[in-house]
C-alpha cells in the first residue's frame, strides 16, 4: 500500500499546505501549521440506509414545501434564525466557552413545541445537565438526553427515536472512528457535520450543532464546515451582561437580525423590547462626544448612544479604535468632516463606543457618528433631546434613510424631541417629534449645535 504523505494543516482555519510555513497563508495566523496524516475517507453507510435511488423530475412536478418553520419557543432565537428552524436544515451556533450556548439550547430543547427532541452532549454528564435544567426550572420538559461523543451511538439513537429536533453539544467533541482517533480534528468535524446535516435533510428534521469559537471569533476548526450547514449563528457578549445572537450565514433568512438576551441566575432572558438599554445612563444633557441614534437593525429600531473621543495621536500615524462600528466607516466619516467642515482629525486618535456594546451595521449611523465626532473634537455638547440619523456621501450629502416612520416612533418613545436627518420628511408622520432637515453635513452640524 502506498505510504500516506503527511500534510501541514492550520489548526485555526484548516488550510492545508504540503510544507511547513511559519504563517498560514489563508488566515494569517502564526505558528498554527501542524503536521497531520491525511485522514481516510469514510463511506457514509449510515446515510445509505436513508437515501432512496434518485431520478430527475420536472421542476413543475416537484411538490412545493409546506411553510415548515419550527419555532424554538424562544422569540429572540427565532428572530436570529429568520423566523424559526427550517425543516430539513442544520444550524451551527458558535461562541466562546462560557457565553451560554448550552444554556440557550437546553432552554430551546425544553420549549420547542414538537417532538421528540434529542439533546446530545459530548461535554457534560447527565447529572450536570439535570443540575442545569433544575436551575432553569425545565427538568420536567419532555426531552431526551444522550450523553455520548460517539457518532455510532448517536446514529443508533437517531434511528430508534426518529427525533424532530437534535441538538449536538458540541461538534468538536464528537468522534467518528473512521475519521481518526482524536476528536476535534478537521476531518472529524467535517464528517460529523456532513452526516448530521444529511440526516436532517433526508428526514426533514432539524439539527443544531454547537461549536466553540476562538477569541478572534473564528469557529475553531469548523470554519471549514460553514458551507455544509444552512445557517451559522454567532453568540457574542458585550462588556456588560448582554448577549447578542447574530446570523453570519442564513440560507433561509436575513443576516441583519440580532437576538438580544441577558444572562440571569435562572438562565437566558430575552430582551424583546430593549428600550433604553443602549442609551447608557439617564442624563439631563449629554457630555461632548455623545449622540443618540435610532438604528434599524434586522427588523426593529434600537435607539443607541454613540460615544466618541478624540485625543492627539500617540504615534506618527493617527489611529481609529472602534470595535462596535466598522473602523473604515469611522475613518470615512472623519474624512468627510475634515473635508467639508475643516475640522482636523488626521492628527487625532479616534475612539468610538456604543453603549451596551452592540455592534451597529445600519448605514444611517454615518450622520450621528459625524455629529459625535464633531462634538468630541470641538468639546461642544449636543442640546438634550436631540438625535440624528442619515447616511453620508463622500460629497457631504445626507442621504435618505429606510424605515423613517419606525425611527421617528422609536425616538419619540424614548423621549427625544428633535431628530436631525435627510430632507423629505415633512408631513410624513403625525409624530410630535421635530424632524430637522439637513441636506448636507454642514447644515446638520449647524442644526445640531
Ligand atoms: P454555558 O451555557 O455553560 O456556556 P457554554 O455552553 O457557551 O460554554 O453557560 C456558562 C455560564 O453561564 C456559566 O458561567 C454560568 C452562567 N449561567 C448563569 O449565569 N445562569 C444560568 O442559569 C446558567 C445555567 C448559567
Ligand atoms: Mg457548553
Amino acid at each position: 500500500m502506498a505510504k500516506r504523505k503527511s500534510l501541514q494543516v492550520c489548526s485555526s482555519c484548516g488550510h492545508q499546505e504540503s510544507k511547513w510555513l511559519g504563517q498560514c497563508p489563508a488566515c494569517g495566523e502564526w505558528n498554527t501549521l501542524e503536521e497531520r496524516l491525511p485522514e481516510p475517507e469514510r463511506p457514509g453507510h449510515f446515510l445509505q440506509d436513508l437515501a432512496t435511488p434518485q431520478q430527475s423530475a420536472l421542476l413543475s412536478q416537484v411538490a412545493a414545501p409546506a411553510s415548515a418553520r419550527l419555532s424554538t419557543g424562544i422569540g429572540e432565537l427565532d428572530r436570529a434564525l429568520g423566523g424559526g428552524l427550517m425543516e430539513g436544515s442544520t444550524v451551527l451556533i458558535g461562541g466562546e466557552p462560557g457565553i451560554g450556548k448550552s444554556t440557550l439550547l437546553l432552554q430551546a430543547a425544553a420549549s420547542v413545541q414538537a417532538g421528540p427532541v434529542l439533546y446530545v452532549s459530548g461535554e457534560e454528564s447527565p447529572a450536570q445537565i439535570r443540575q442545569r435544567a433544575d436551575r432553569l426550572g425545565i427538568s420536567q420538559a419532555p426531552l431526551h438526553l444522550l450523553c455520548s461523543a460517539h457518532m455510532g451511538t448517536i446514529q443508533e439513537e437517531l434511528k430508534r427515536l426518529d427525533p424532530r429536533l437534535v441538538i449536538v453539544d458540541s461538534v468538536q467533541t464528537m468522534i467518528v472512528p473512521e475519521a481518526g482517533a482524536v476528536p476535534g480534528t478537521i476531518n472529524q468535524i467535517k464528517t460529523v457535520t456532513h452526516e448530521l446535516a444529511e440526516w436532517s435533510r433526508l428526514r426533514g428534521a432539524q439539527v443544531i450543532l454547537v461549536a466553540h469559537v476562538t477569541k478572534e471569533g473564528q469557529i475553531a476548526g469548523p470554519k471549514v464546515v460553514e458551507h455544509l450547514v444552512d445557517a451559522v449563528l454567532l453568540f457574542e457578549q458585550s462588556g456588560s451582561d448582554l448577549r447578542f445572537l447574530r446570523a453570519t450565514k442564513n440560507r433561509f433568512g436575513a443576516i441583519e437580525e440580532v437576538g438580544i438576551f441577558t444572562m440571569e441566575q435562572t438562565g437566558l432572558v430575552e430582551l424583546t423590547d430593549p428600550g433604553r438599554i443602549f442609551l447608557g445612563t439617564d442624563r439631563t444633557s449629554p457630555p461632548p462626544g455623545v449622540v443618540a441614534a435610532p438604528c434599524y437593525e434586522g427588523s426593529r429600531v434600537l435607539v443607541v448612544e454613540i460615544q466618541a473621543l478624540t485625543v492627539p495621536a500617540k504615534g506618527a500615524v493617527s489611529r481609529t479604535f472602534s470595535d462596535r462600528i466598522d473602523n473604515r466607516r469611522v475613518s470615512r466619516v472623519a474624512a468627510v468632516l475634515e473635508k467639508h467642515l475643516g475640522v482636523t482629525f488626521s492628527d487625532q486618535d479616534i475612539y468610538i463606543n456604543v453603549a451596551g456594546g452592540i455592534r451597529i451595521q445600519d448605514v444611517a449611523i454615518d450622520l450621528p457618528l459625524a455629529v459625535a465626532l464633531f462634538s468630541a473634537r470641538q468639546g461642544k455638547e449636543l442640546p438634550s433631546g436631540v438625535l440624528a440619523t442619515g447616511e453620508l456621501s463622500l460629497a457631504g450629502e445626507v442621504r435618505p434613510v429606510s424605515h423613517r416612520a419606525q425611527r421617528i416612533k422609536a425616538a419619540e418613545e424614548m423621549g427625544f424631541s428633535r431628530l436631525i436627518g435627510p430632507p423629505g420628511a415633512a408631513g410624513s408622520t403625525t409624530s410630535q417629534i421635530h424632524w430637522m432637515e439637513a441636506p448636507r453635513i454642514a447644515q446638520a452640524i449647524r442644526q445640531a449645535f
